[in-house]
This record gives C-alpha cells, structure tokens and sequence, in this order.
C-alpha cells in the first residue's frame, strides 16, 4: 500500500506500511500494524533516510527507485540501528556503491554486530552534536539523543524547512494506511518502548527547544505539522513521569472473579465519590502495554490480586514488573487483595510498589477471602473516599 507521507517536493517519504505484524519487538500488540518510515532529502546532493524492516526491504528499494528517477543518493543517514530502521543497510549499500553512510559513530561501531560479512570501510562518515551535512542547496544539522531510544542515537535538522528528523521519538504504533488517534497509539508506544529513559528524552526536548520546528518526521506513524506543542507538550509530560490527567486505573488480576468483581463496584465507589475518570482493565485478559499506558495516563492506580501459590498471581506479577521497568513514579496507588486460607497478594504488591520512586500508598488495604462479602464494603468505601480526597 502506498501512503502519502511526503513533507514537500525536495523530501519525500519512502517508507512502508506492515499490516501483517502481530507483535512489535516481538512483545507489544500492534492489531492495526506499524510503519516504518524512511525519507529522501534532495539538495544538488541527495540523502536517503534510514531503511526499513527486513521484511520490506524490496518493497522499500523499489519505493526509492522510483522516488530517485535514475538519480543515485549520495548519503544514507542511519539515524537509529535497531533492526526495525537498520535491517536493509547492507543490502542499500551494495544497490548504490557511491552512497556514503553517515550515522553517529556509535551507530558505525554496531553496523559489524549486524552485518558480519559487510565492508563499509572507506564508505562511512561519523556525525555528532551540532555537525552539519552539507547537500549543496540544504543542509542537515545532526544532535545526539542517546538512549531516545538507544545510546547511538541521532536526530537531524534540516535547516531550510525546519523539518526535525525526530527517529523513534514522537512515533507511534499503527500503519499509516490506518487514520486513528495520535495520542492513545503515541502514548502506548512511547510509555513502553521509550518510556525507561525519561531523563534522555528530557535531555532531548531542552536541546531541541532552541530551534524552530515546523514538521515532525519521526520513524514510525504520520509526518507531524501543524499544533506541533500539542505533541511536544506530551512528551514533556510522558517523560518527566507527570500523570496526563486526574483519575484512578483500578488494574486487577482475578482467578475465578471474585476479585474482579470487587474491582468493578469498587471502581464505582470512587465513581460515586466523584472520580470522573476511573479506567478498568483486567491484566489477565487485556493488552497489558496499553495498562502501562494508562498507568502513566492516569493519577492514580490501584491494584487488585489474587493470591497464588503462596504469591502475586503471575499477571499482576508481570504488570508489576513493567511498572518498574519504565520507572513509573510520582503516583498514588491503593490496593486490593484477595485470598482464600492465606491472602499475601497486599504485601507483595506494597514490596513491590515501595521500590519505585516518588510514590504515596493510600490505606486501608482492602482484604478479602475468596469473594467480596457485605462486611467488606466498608473498607472499600473509606479506600474509595481516602483515594478521591486525593483526586
Ligand atoms: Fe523504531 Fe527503537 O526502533
């Protein structure tokens, strides 16, 4: 399928959409797909943009081929080496023996970790902060951005149309081919594939804030034009581990439901107690990337388990588990838990919870054994009205 992505005349897209994809990175869900974005830059000299996944890479070839008209690039620009960008280098480098490989050289040092068998020598030209390309009639400045979202790294500037060349920042998941909202897809994506190194991206968003940006290029999702501080706002709240708005995600893991069922009036306590935004989400049965997501969306979290076999049932385990991964902070979380003989859910998840930063727990934990019981509505409200006096 062929998607306009195309910034103006002298810079073209050349990516691809992959509807087939089920995971990307082989973990998150993506069920309306992923692009993979690559552009052709043309001063006298031309610059090509990264590449694509390895699955595209005839379908990416015959894309620039058709782009160029019988034109050969002088430079490919490897703005990230993570095989979703990287994988056709090798093959692109033989398609055009004069085009030189321009990354940071971190990136030149990993290119022999992916393509053992490939020469390169003589053929690569290492950039860093503040280093411009000069393609006679444009130029393009390139910045460091280690850890947005490797240490290698780079964006790039094209100074005549101030167009920001942003790699995995400001993507998303989903193809092109498919018109759906930005911020939930943008968020999911950013939260779980970037969201560990907030301090880099801040780092990224002060160094960037100098420059005049009209266009938003990332690697994945649509070109960017337009309100661009609705975006970049967002990311200065996604990284700086600042909740979008006020509201609970009450997130419970239930067995045989009994714990779930709890879960749900007692996300209609904090309803009645007036919490405008209370999101549910079972971690056994829903994408548990987009909990992450709401997570960090969200003010507020509380967290409802099963006991079993002694310990945290394995999906609140593994929520957990990402939790702590993409740092989550700066939050109020409350908790549920459930048991039959020997409820131990609680303190696991308040372990867990106290080795994450910034964060206040909210009492009474609320216990139940085996189902939720008339006698334990109390404690459910008196959690539900603590927690909304804190909404
Ligand atoms: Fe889209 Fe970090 O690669």
């Amino acid at each position: 399928m062929s998607v306009n992505n195309h910034i103006n005349a002298n810079i073209r897209y050349v990516g691809v959409d992959d509807t087939d994809i089920a995971l990307f990175e082989n973990q998150y869900p993506v069920p309306r797909g992923m692009s993979y974005n690559s552009y052709i830059v043309r001063g006298e000299k031309i610059a090509l943009l990264d590449t694509v996944d390895r699955s595209f890479g005839p379908e990416w070839l015959a894309k620039v081929k058709a782009e160029l008209a019988g034109a050969q690039p002088d430079f490919l620009i490897v703005h990230h080496m993570e095989p979703d960008h990287s994988s056709n280098i090798a093959m692109a480098m033989a398609e055009f023996p004069a085009m030189q490989l321009v990354a940071s050289q971190k990136a030149i040092a990993m290119l022999p970790q992916f393509f053992e068998n490939a020469d390169f020598s003589g053929r690569t030209l290492a950039v860093k902060e503040g280093d411009i390309l000069d393609l006679a009639g444009r130029q393009l400045k390139f910045f460091a951005a280690p850890m947005v979202h490797w240490p290698e790294v780079i964006v790039s500037y094209d100074i005549e149309d101030k167009v920001l060349f942003s790699a995995d920042a400001f993507g998303k998941f989903g193809a092109l081919c498919y018109d759906d909202d930005w911020t939930a897809e943008a968020r999911r994506y950013y939260i779980n594939i970037v969201g560990k190194y907030g301090a880099q991206v801040q780092n990224a968003l002060k160094k960037l804030s100098g420059i005049e940006i009209s266009t938003i290029a990332p690697l994945h999702g649509p070109v960017l034009t337009g309100d661009l501080g609705r975006y970049i706002g967002l990311y200065d709240t996604w990284s700086s581990y600042r909740p979008e708005a006020k509201g609970v995600l009450v997130a419970y893991a239930s067995v045989y439901g009994g714990t779930r069922e709890c879960a749900l009036e007692f996300a209609d306590m904090l309803r009645s107690q007036g919490v405008d935004t209370v999101v549910t989400f079972d971690l056994c049965r829903q994408d548990q990337s987009e909990a992450v997501a709401q997570a960090f969306r969200l003010s507020a979290l509380v967290l409802a388990s099963v006991t079993y076999d002694a310990s945290l049932f394995p999906p609140m385990a593994e929520f957990l588990h990402h939790l702590k991964m993409k740092n989550y902070r700066n939050r109020t979380v409350g908790f549920i838990e459930n048991g039959s003989w020997a409820p131990i859910a609680a303190k696991l998840m308040k372990e867990a919870v106290a080795a994450l930063p910034d964060i206040e727990t909210i009492e009474p934990v609320v216990t139940i054994k085996s189902r939720m019981h008339s006698a334990d509505k109390e404690a459910m409200k008196t959690l539900a009205s603590a927690l909304a006096s804190k909404i």
